[in-house]
């Protein structure tokens, strides 16, 4: 069956989620809008929009080898990708090895500390708050996920970094920290959203150059440059293998 596109469901600030003729399904599609610090600045980073779409399609494809459930069921064009129907949990799951960004601001440890373990922190997924931190009794009082929902997504999240970190940084690259979002769909639980250098801090694991969403964040510049490079190496790399 050719899946065709219904109506928009929603529109965010990365991506557009569209109906589909196929029970159950939504397409993703990434544009090439950036945002940050909850959209008080907005600009174009061209090319990003392919970039997401390819790398998560990419990771996506490698959890589910690792039997890790996620949305992703086909990628349908350079920009758009056929995914489960979630319906999302409005916790902001973030993972983080090196510290970095937020994590520097609360505790003061230096950008570049390693983070041994690496730990899993929870963010409530709510533009008017500003994505505030919650902790497990948060989520509990708020019923955003039942007790054994939040350990799953726990646990997930750090098989998620065991599978990413080494295969990333076969490809040249530290995984510094990264966002996840999970949801319900028919009963079971799966990974959703994307996973791309707007979700995830990325360096070169020579020089440590910063190649992820930092560049725009920070006005850092070579921006479209760093997107092309992560580009080249998880999903060019990955096909001439
Ligand atoms: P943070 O250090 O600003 O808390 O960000 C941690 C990770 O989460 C980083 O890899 C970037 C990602 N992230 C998002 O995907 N969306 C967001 O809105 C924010 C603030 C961070
Ligand atoms: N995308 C988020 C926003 O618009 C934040 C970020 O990625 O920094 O605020």
């Amino acid at each position: 069956m050719k899946i065709e596109l219904g109506q928009k469901l929603y529109e965010g600030k990365a991506k557009i989620v569209y109906a589909t003729n196929r029970p159950g399904t939504v397409v993703q599609y990434f544009k090439d809008d950036a945002t940050a610090f909850n959209a008080l600045k907005r600009g174009t980073i061209v090319g990003k929009g392919e970039v997401n779409n390819q790398m998560s399609a990419t990771l996506f494809r490698l959890l589910e080898k690792a039997r890790v459930p996620t949305h992703f069921l086909e990628q349908l064009s350079g920009r758009e990708m056929l995914c489960r129907h979630l319906d999302i949990i409005k916790i902001e799951t973030i993972v983080r090895n090196i510290v970095a960004g937020s994590l520097a601001k609360r505790t003061g440890l230096p950008e570049g500390t390693p983070v041994r373990p690496p730990i899993v922190e929870l963010y409530y997924k709510s533009d008017p708050l500003g994505d505030p931190m919650l902790n497990d009794e948060h989520v509990r009082m708020m019923k955003l996920a039942s007790p054994k929902e939040l350990a799953w997504l726990k646990k997930q999240a750090l098989r998620i970094n065991d599978v990413l970190r080494p295969f990333l940084l076969k490809k040249g690259l530290l995984l510094v920290d990264f966002k996840l979002e999970f949801g319900r769909h028919r009963g079971t639980l799966y990974l959703g959203d994307e996973i791309s250098p707007d979700t995830c801090r990325l360096w070169d694991a020579k020089t440590r150059q910063k190649l992820d969403k930092d560049r725009f964040r920070q006005d850092l510049g070579g921006v479209e440059d760093a997107y092309q490079e992560v580009y080249r190496r998880v999903v060019q790399d990955g096909k001439a293998a």
